[in-house]
């Protein structure tokens, strides 16, 4: 049984040995916009959720909780939840990885300690994506709270931590750990020892007793007994982490992208901490109970998705996701307009928090069409510029593209990936591969699959698309779109 616990909604799915789907059970949740470039959900909503989907998936399959090997987690990252260690109730919202608020603290980061202090320790730029400026606002705005804290009464965690004190017990002996994945996105977790690091903890002033226990990615932690008793959960990773799992890329050098809300690109490195010279970050890919660690290197973009969602939902110019394909197949090319979706400043290879989203070539000639194809190159454009970063800072250029995630069913837009990557894409069997990463590793520490290679032979090509544009359009274009983003830069002072 495998939880996706993401940005949009909950989700549980069972797997069967062949790592095919066997039934789902989905639950969205609110996302609230209090404020421009605030993002925040309801940690309570979410736990709700999920104490639903779990037996919606079991009934769904006519199966018992008995027959459940163990539970795996897959998360979305680096969002925020703070709660009272007696009464188990968030202190507020939970602040989502889109968040900007915390962008004058990233300013003052950049210049005192400066970039340098936080790459040798945590291996992150500073940036409003991590978790411990979120923390730092927290305490400069909740009054009370800091203290709080250092008397031991508030637990921080990201979304699989909460969600494992919730189902192992909660208020009556809850486990309040996280995994060496997720811990490696908060800037408070020491690259190499896997430790929260002392110099950081104390730099941000959070205090070690509200931080959970960082264990492997896959071990037994503990039993869901608030939800199924009885059942072990033996897995907890980063979302784009399991997916990198559940695409079997095990060995140095394969990569794969996920196309969801945001994207995000991963490359195995094994057990090297490599450091990127050209703006990706370094992070752990998974650990195997007590296996060394194995890393990669990380194109984070962060709206990709979310721009087709902010085109049906706020603009209103579509009324399902789907339907970008078809209005954008209403036109022949973008028209020369471009859309930088700059929602949450800019991330990889950027990492620019005063970046803002443009829309930029507009002439009377355009049409929603063209805006269509202009939100569906965003997402292939900025796949290209983590990509340059990735071959610029390997000595292998990237071959073949595997992806997976809701927008890989937009065929318009994997042909696209393809022809400005030049290289091919490819889609495998199962496309929910968070999930099935999450399924995997938590299989393997409950000793329902032997070892990797068993998983290997699961992967099954479903769909390619091969290279097919003039490489002078294609460079063309991209100046364009760089031109675009150029322009994005620098809008917030
Ligand atoms: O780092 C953010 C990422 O984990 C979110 O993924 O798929 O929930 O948007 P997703």
């Amino acid at each position: 049984m495998s939880i996706d616990q993401g940005t949009n909604s909950t989700r549980c799915i069972l797997f069967d040995h062949h790592g095919r789907l066997v039934s789902v059970a989905q639950r969205p949740h609110q996302q609230h916009f209090p404020r421009p470039g605030w993002v925040e959900h309801d940690a309570v909503e979410i736990w709700r959720n999920l104490q639903r989907v779990m037996p919606e998936a079991l009934s769904d399959a006519g199966a018992g909780a008995e027959e459940v090997a163990a539970v795996g987690l897959a998360n979305q990252r680096e969002t925020t939840v703070l709660w009272d260690r007696r009464t188990g109730i968030p202190l507020d919202r939970a602040i989502v990885w889109q968040d900007t608020r915390t962008a004058p603290l990233v300013e003052d980061l950049r210049h005192r300690p400066g970039e340098e202090f936080f790459l040798e320790r945590c291996s992150l730029p500073p940036s409003t994506y991590f978790s411990a400026l979120r923390i730092r606002w927290l305490f400069d705005h909740v009054s009370g709270l800091e203290q709080r804290a250092k008397d031991g009464e508030v637990l921080f965690g990201t979304m699989e931590s909460w969600l494992i004190w919730n189902l192992t017990g909660g208020v009556d002996g809850g486990l309040h750990i996280t995994d060496a994945t997720n811990a490696s996105r908060t800037m408070l977790m020491n690259i190499r020892t896997l430790t929260w690091d002392e110099e950081l903890l104390a730099f941000f002033g959070v205090p070690r007793s509200m931080l959970p226990e960082i264990r492997s990615s896959a071990e037994r932690y503990g039993e869901a007994r608030a939800v199924l008793p009885g059942v072990r959960i033996t897995a907890a990773l980063g979302d784009q982490q399991a997916a990198l799992f559940g695409q079997t890329c095990f060995s140095p050098g394969e990569a794969k992208c996920t196309y969801g809300t945001g994207s995000f690109l991963l490359l195995n490195t094994g057990t090297d901490v490599v450091r990127s010279r050209h703006g990706l970050l370094t992070t752990v890919a998974y650990q195997i109970g007590d296996q060394p660690p194995v890393y990669a290197l990380e194109g984070s973009i962060a709206v990709t998705g979310s721009l087709v969602q902010w085109f049906r939902d706020r603009l209103g110019l579509i009324s399902s996701a789907p339907e970008i394909e078809t209005l954008a197949l209403t036109v022949e090319d973008n028209g020369g307009c471009y859309i930088v979706p700059a929602f949450s400043g800019l991330f990889a290879p950027r990492w620019r928090s005063d970046a803002r989203g443009v829309i930029v070539g507009l002439t009377s000639y355009i049409t929603k069409g063209h805006l269509a194809r202009a939100v569906l190159e965003a997402t292939g454009w900025q796949t290209r510029e983590v990509v340059d970063a990735m071959n610029a800072d390997s000595s292998v250029p990237l071959q073949q593209l595997k992806v997976d995630g809701g927008m890989t069913a937009d065929n318009l837009l994997m042909q696209f990936v393809a022809d400005v990557l030049d290289v091919p894409v490819v889609r495998p069997m199962v496309a929910e591969t968070v999930s099935l990463g999450a399924a995997y590793a938590a299989g393997l520490a409950a000793g329902y699959w032997p070892d990797l290679s068993v998983l290997r032979r699961n992967w099954h090509r479903a769909a390619q698309w091969l290279p097919d544009m003039d490489p002078e359009r294609r460079e063309s274009e991209y100046d364009n779109w760089q031109r675009a983003v150029e322009r994005s830069l620098g809008w917030i002072r």
